[in-house]
C-alpha cells in the first residue's frame, strides 16, 4: 500500500556508481569474517581492526582487479590522528579539503552546518569501508546516537519543539536512529529494500516538518558523535567516507520529502504547521476523545482530502515544558472536505516499580494530557496535512476485495477511517474487529454496531480482556480475553485469496496476529500494518 517511490528510485539511479574499484567474491568473503570476528573486541581496537581488514582487502584488491582506479599520489596524513590517508578525498570536517592542510583542524565544529555540501556518489572503496565498519555501528550505535541528541539539543534548544522529550528519554528515537543508520550501511550496495522505509521515515518527517537544512545540524553532530565515541580509530578514511554516506542517504531523504511537501501544496494543502481550530470535542471512551478540527481562517474551499488510514502532526505547547511538542495522530473519520477529527487517548503513564526504585512516578504523556486537559472548543493548534504510508485505496486492489479491519484499543482510529470510507459499498464485505480492556475503555463500540444493523456487508466483533460487571456477553462484547482470530476465524474471509487485512495497534498485537493470520494461511502480502510508535513494524517471523 506504499505511495509511489519512484522519486527516490530516480535520485538512486541518477547517482552514478563508481566503476574504479571492485571486489572479488573471495576477498569480500574474507572481509566479512573478519569484520564478524571484530565483534568481540573492544571498540577503539575493533573499529581499527575492521578498517585495517577493510584497507588491506582493498589495497590488495586493487593490484589484482582494478583496472582504472586513478593514480592518488603520496600518502597524505591527517594532522591530529595522525593517519596515514591514501586516496582520501580529504577530510569530511574541513569539506573535503585535501590533506594535510594548514587550516585542517579535523573538528566537526568548523563545519557550516546549514550548508548542504556537494558530495559526490559514494565510491566502491567508500561502500566497502561503510560495510566493514556497520558492525562496529551496530554494537555502539545506541551510544553514539544518545551521545548525539544530547550535544544536538545542547547546541541547537530550538529542537526540542522537535524531537518527542519521551522518545528521547526513553531511548526509543536513538535505537530507531541508529537501526536506520546500520540498515543504511549493509544495504549499501543496493538499497532498493529500504525504499519503504525511507517513504515511511520521510512521511514521519514531513509530518514534523522537517526541513533540508536541519540535515547538516544532524549530519554535523552526528559525525561528532562517532568521533567521540570512537575516539581516533575513526580514520579520516572511515570519517571521510561515513560523512559521504551520510549525505548521500541525507539526499535521498531531502528529495524523497521536497516531493511529498510539494504533492501537499499542488492538492490544495499547505506546508509546514498551519492554525486550526477545535470546532467539536467529542468524549469517546473514559480515555479517548474526538477533536474535530476546521483551519482557523475559513478560505471558503474544501480541506485537502486524504487517503483513509493517514495521520495529521499536530504541534502545541507543552506548558510544564515550555516549549513544544509535536506528535502524529491518525484521522479517525472518512475523508469530508469540512473538518480532520482526531480521537486521542489520554496517555496516564504507568509506574513501573523497581527494587532499587519501588516509588518510581508514573509519568503521563505530554501530548494526550493537554489536548485532553487544556485543548477546548474554540482553541487553536498547529496542523500538519495528511500524510502516511498505511491506507486503504481501493483502485489497488481487487475491486470488492474483502476488507478485514483488525485493531486493539486506540488503533481502532486508522481503521475507523477505512471503514467509515468504505462501508457504503454494499458489495464490499468488511469485518471490524477490535480488543478493548472493558466496556470503559471501548471507543466507537454504539456507533458500530448501529453501522452493522444499517449494513449488512459489516460484521462486528468486540473482545474484552477484563470486562466489567456491567459489560453483557452478547450485548456489549463477543469474546472474553485477548483478540483470538481462531474464535473469529468464519467472519475472516480466508477462502478469498484477495481479502485485504488492515491491522493497527501495539506491537506485540501487531506481531501475534500476524502470526495468526499466517497460521491461518494468510500471505503477509496482504497484511497491511500500522504502528503508534517509532520503530520498525513487526514481522511474523
Ligand atoms: C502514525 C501514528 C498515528 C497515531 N495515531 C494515534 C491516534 O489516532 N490516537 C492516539 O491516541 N494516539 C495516536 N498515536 C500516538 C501519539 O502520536 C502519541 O504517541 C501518544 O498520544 C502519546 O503522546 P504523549 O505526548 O501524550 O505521550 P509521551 O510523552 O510521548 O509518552 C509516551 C508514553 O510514555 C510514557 N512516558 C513518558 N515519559 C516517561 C518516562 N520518563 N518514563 C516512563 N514512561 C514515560 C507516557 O506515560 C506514555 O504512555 C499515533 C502515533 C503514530 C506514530
Ligand atoms: C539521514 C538522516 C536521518 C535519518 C536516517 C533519520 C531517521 C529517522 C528514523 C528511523 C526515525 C523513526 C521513524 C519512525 O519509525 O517513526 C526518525 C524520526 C524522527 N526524525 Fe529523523 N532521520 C534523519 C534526519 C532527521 C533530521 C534532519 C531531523 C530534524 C532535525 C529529524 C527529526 C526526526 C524526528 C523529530 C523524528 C520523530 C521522533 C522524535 O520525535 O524523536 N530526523 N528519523
Amino acid at each position: 500500500m506504499g505511495m509511489s517511490v519512484v522519486g527516490i528510485q530516480l535520485i538512486l539511479e541518477s547517482v552514478p556508481v563508481s566503476n574504479t574499484y571492485s571486489l572479488t567474491k573471495q576477498r569480500t568473503k574474507q572481509l566479512r569474517i573478519l569484520a564478524t570476528r571484530a565483534n568481540s573486541m573492544d571498540i577503539k581496537s575493533t573499529v581499527a581492526f575492521v578498517a585495517a581488514a577493510a584497507a588491506w582487502t582493498m589495497s590488495s584488491g586493487n593490484s589484482s582487479t582494478d583496472t582504472t582506479a586513478k593514480s592518488t599520489g603520496a600518502p597524505t596524513q591527517c594532522p591530529v590522528t595522525g593517519h596515514k590517508v591514501e586516496g582520501s578525498s580529504g577530510c569530511p570536517f574541513s569539506q573535503g579539503l585535501p590533506l594535510p592542510d594548514p587550516g585542517h583542524r579535523c573538528d566537526p565544529n568548523s563545519v557550516d552546518e546549514f550548508k548542504i555540501p556537494d558530495v559526490p556518489p559514494l565510491t566502491d572503496k567508500q561502500r566497502e569501508v561503510i560495510k566493514a565498519t556497520a558492525p562496529v555501528l551496530a554494537e555502539h550505535g545506541v551510544t553514539i546516537t544518545t551521545h548525539f541528541y544530547k550535544n544536538m539539543i545542547r547546541a541547537h534548544p530550538e529542537l526540542r519543539d522537535v524531537f518527542s522529550e519521551t522518545a528521547q528519554k526513553l531511548g526509543h528515537q536513538p535505537r530507531a536512529l541508529a537501526s536506520a543508520v546500520y540498515a543504511y550501511a549493509v544495504n549499501i550496495d543496493d538499497l532498493t529494500p529500504l525504499l519503504p522505509v525511507v517513504d515511511r521515515i520521510a512521511y514521519k518527517h514531513t509530518s514534523l516538518h522537517i526541513v533540508a537544512e536541519q540535515y547538516g545540524i544532524v549530519g554535523k553532530h552526528l559525525i561528532q558523535a562517532i568521533v567521540d565515541i570512537l575516539g581516533d580509530a575513526v580514520t579520516p578514511e572511515i570519517g571521510d567516507a561515513w560523512y559521504n554516506g551520510y549525505w548521500n542517504l541525507a539526499k535521498i531523504f531531502i528529495q524523497r520529502e521536497r516531493d511529498i511537501y510539494s504533492a501537499a501544496v499542488q492538492a490544495g494543502g499547505w506546508e509546514g504547521w498551519r492554525p486550526f481550530k477545535v470546532a467539536k470535542r467529542v468524549k469517546e471512551s473514559d480515555e479517548i476523545t474526538s477533536f474535530y478540527l476546521k483551519p482557523a481562517e475559513d478560505t471558503g474551499k474544501p480541506i485537502p482530502t486524504y487517503h483513509p488510514g493517514q495521520y495529521l502532526g499536530v504541534s502545541l505547547n507543552i506548558p510544564a515544558l515550555g516549549h513544544k511538542q509535536a506528535r502524529q495522530y491518525s484521522l479517525s473519520d472518512a475523508p469530508n472536505g469540512e473538518y480532520y477529527r482526531i480521537s486521542v487517548k489520554r496517555e496516564d503513564g504507568v509506574a513501573i516499580p523497581t527494587p532499587e526504585n519501588p516509588e518510581v512516578p508514573n509519568h503521563p504523556g505530554w501530548i494526550s494530557n493537554v489536548l485532553h486537559k487544556d485543548l477546548h472548543e474554540g482553541d487553536l493548534i498547529d496542523v500538519a496535512p495528511p500524510y502516511g504510508d498505511f491506507f486503504y485505496e481501493p483502485s489497488t486492489v481487487t475491486p470488492n476485495a474483502p476488507l478485514v479491519l483488525l485493531s486493539a484499543g486506540v488503533g481502532q482510529t486508522a481503521l475507523l477511517s477505512i471503514l467509515k470510507s468504505q462501508i457504503d459499498n454494499a458489495d464490499k464485505k468488511i469485518t471490524y474487529a477490535t480488543v478493548a480492556k472493558n466496556e470503559k475503555t471501548h471507543a466507537f463500540g454504539n456507533y458500530i454496531r448501529d453501522l452493522e444493523k444499517s449494513h449488512k456487508n459489516l460484521t462486528f466483533k468486540v473482545f474484552y480482556s477484563s470486562p466489567g460487571d456491567k459489560a453483557v456477553q452478547g450485548a456489549h462484547f463477543d469474546h472474553h480475553g485477548r483478540m483470538n482470530l481462531e474464535k473469529i476465524k468464519d467472519s475472516l474471509y480466508l477462502d478469498d485469496d484477495a481479502t485485504e487485512y488492515f491491522l493497527c495497534g501495539p506491537a506485540a498485537f501487531m506481531t501475534d496476529k500476524l502470526k495468526e493470520l499466517s497460521a491461518l494461511g494468510v500471505d503477509e502480502k496482504r497484511v497491511h500494518l500500522e504502528l503508534f510508535s517509532a520503530g520498525e513494524l513487526p514481522s511474523g517471523n
